[in-house]
């Protein structure tokens, strides 16, 4: 017998739109166009337009491959290993939430998954509004990932169109506003989507403000390595942070930095007021994972700890990271080149000005869907281009259609 109250009892279900990120993939796989090029999602590419395998991660691969290791369960935490490993490379080796052991640091599915584990935490445990303030604009996943976990999103200033630079002085007189206790999301580098990062001096100024405001960081760190090819660099906003004080939470993502997108490796910290707060933190944390997903991916938790943990290796990384960051500059520099070269009277300077994987690039709406439907070139909406997907091969075709389509 078929359900009284309709057909189906799945009648009421909308088709859905396609990801504003990850359907462009699903578009750009169902273009015939030889030229076609995905500068959609963030995912590197080597100078043949390849996706790239890290030399580290190779070997790394190798010796646990020789270790003839089983697939038990890890614990809900995850690899003890990657955790301890991980929380040293975002805080530092130095830094006081190691030696005072401050930090309860659990294995993230990726950043995402990370991000998620910290939402539901802070919906559960934030003593305060459950609101939290993203920079406009932020990553297209942060906003429905917060509201799914029942918080306000809402914004600050961050992106100024005019400069396509960061807009310090409407961000701190955005921040002086937002109500006391309130959450605010910091990209801790190479930020995504506008490539827009504060400098070190600014930061110290948002630093102060938010202590001075009262407000709770949260920071998502996908890109450490990625913005200036150097990991500690990449990780001062945070370590600012903690020296000026500031308890906060810290997704880790490893998906860019060490190539491992499909493995979902990543790790959520939250810096407590003592070692004993800590160890209850952590307790909760297991119990909001344990009806999620119970424990994560073993695979990928292996290779970044065998990384992060054995010098030659680790030395080897930090080399592919620096190598990978290189290529992406040297990749705005010949794109900024070819749209000058072919007479654009814009001003390109943000090509080269801003950093990481992504280039914000003032294109509007219009302007994309003549790009993508014109010249099989596929990006989001916003006017993002992944920079690491842009090659030697394609930067003169790219370049010579954003010239075209801006004129
Ligand atoms: C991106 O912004 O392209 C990446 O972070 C990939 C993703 O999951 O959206």
């Amino acid at each position: 017998m078929s359900p009284s109250h309709s057909s189906s009892w799945f009648s009421n279900v909308e088709m859905g739109p396609p990801d504003a990120i990850l359907g462009i993939t699903e578009a750009y796989k169902a273009d015939t166009n030889p030229k076609k090029v995905n500068l959609g999602v963030g995912a590197y590419r080597n100078d043949q337009g390849k996706p790239h395998v890290l030399p580290s991660v190779i070997k790394a691969e190798e010796k646990i491959s020789e270790m003839n290791l089983d697939h038990e369960y890890l614990p809900i935490s995850g690899l003890a290993e990657f955790t301890a490993a991980s929380a040293k490379l975002a805080f530092g080796e130095k830094s006081r939430v190691i030696s005072q052991k401050l930090n309860a640091t659990v294995q993230g599915i990726s950043g995402t998954g990370s991000l998620a584990i910290g939402a539901f935490f802070l919906r559960d445990f934030h003593q305060g509004p459950k609101d939290i303030y993203q920079p406009t604009p932020t990553w297209g996943n942060h906003v429905p990932l917060f509201k799914r976990a029942g918080f306000n999103v809402k914004q600050y200033r961050y992106y100024d169109p005019k400069t396509c630079g960061f807009d310090f002085s409407g961000a701190l007189q955005d921040i002086a506003k937002i109500p006391e206790k309130s959450v605010i999301l910091l990209h801790a580098c190479a930020h995504n989507p506008t490539g827009v990062d504060p400098k070190l001096d600014q930061w110290k100024e948002l630093s102060n403000l938010i202590k001075q405001r009262n407000l709770f960081p949260f920071f998502d760190m996908a890109y450490q390595g990625f913005a200036t090819g150097d990991i500690d660099r990449d990780a001062a906003a945070v370590r600012l942070f903690i020296e000026d004080g500031h308890q906060l939470v810290l997704a880790q993502s490893y998906a860019k930095n060490m190539g491992l997108y499909g493995e979902r490796i990543g790790a959520f910290s939250v810096v407590a007021g003592s070692s004993e707060e800590a160890a209850k933190v952590m307790s909760q944390l297991k119990i909001i994972i344990r009806p999620l997903y119970s424990n994560p991916p073993v695979h990928g938790a292996r290779i970044a700890a065998m990384i992060l943990n054995d010098a030659a290796l680790r030395t080897q990384w930090l080399k592919d990271v620096k190598e990978m960051a290189q290529r992406i500059i040297s990749m705005r520099t010949k794109l900024r080149a070819v749209i000058e070269g072919e007479g654009s009277t814009r001003n390109w300077q943000h090509i080269t000005d801003q950093i990481g994987m992504f280039c914000f690039t003032g294109m509007d709406k219009e302007q994309v869907e003549r790009l993508t439907k014109e010249y099989s070139i596929y990006l989001t909406k916003d006017g993002r281009i992944s920079m690491a997907g842009v090659t030697s091969g394609n930067v003169e075709y790219l370049g010579k259609a954003m010239a075209k389509i801006t004129k």
